[in-house]
């Protein structure tokens, strides 16, 4: 599938609370079914944009990175869950597959760290959000949505976020 450019949103973020308040905004606006990929070295803040995503999407839990445990589950009130898998340690799809990371996607919202590694094990219609190391404290962050429901997404997000 082609990038959709006109739908790419771009942003730098000066702190690592910046970072949590966007996570913030995106994770209010998910729904079960959804999935946001996180691409990025170590250290670009993936795990800390989840921390924020997380609270958004409603959970009273602290997020900690889940390298070594590969999936963390969120529950929230409703009983909605997300599902953060870090698959960072991950060699490729075929290990995946033991994950069912179908029935996590049916179940709730899916985020992934690394998603490089799993990729053809992924649906294709996806919130993908590059990350990199700028500075001390700043962190490019691009945002790219695969499929007609990311690009709803990520214009209300842009919308919430930057009232553009
Ligand atoms: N603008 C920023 N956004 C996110 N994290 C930042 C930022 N500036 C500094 N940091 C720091 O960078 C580190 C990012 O770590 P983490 O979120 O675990 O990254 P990753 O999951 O990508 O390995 C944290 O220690 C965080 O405090
Ligand atoms: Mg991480």
């Amino acid at each position: 599938m082609p990038i959709l450019d006109r739908n790419t949103l771009e942003f730098v973020s000066r702190s690592p609370e910046q970072t949590r308040r966007l996570g913030m905004r995106l994770g209010s606006m998910l729904q079960s079914g959804d999935l946001v990929c996180l691409n990025g070295e170590l250290g670009s803040g993936k795990t800390t944009f989840v921390q924020g995503l997380s609270q958004g999407w409603g959970s009273l839990d602290i997020v900690t990175s889940p390298t070594f445990v590969l999936v963390n589950q969120y529950q929230r009130m409703d009983g909605n869950t997300l599902y953060h898998l870090d698959a960072y340690r991950m060699q490729n799809a075929l290990e995946a597959e033991d994950l069912d990371l179908v029935q996590m996607i049916d179940s709730g919202c899916l985020v992934v760290e690394w998603p490089e590694n799993i990729r053809e094990a992924l649906p294709g219609d996806c919130l993908w959000i590059d990350m990199k190391y700028v500075a001390e404290e700043s962190r490019q962050m691009v945002f790219k949505p695969y499929g007609e429901r990311y690009i709803a997404i990520l214009a209300e997000f842009r919308r919430a976020a930057f009232g553009g």
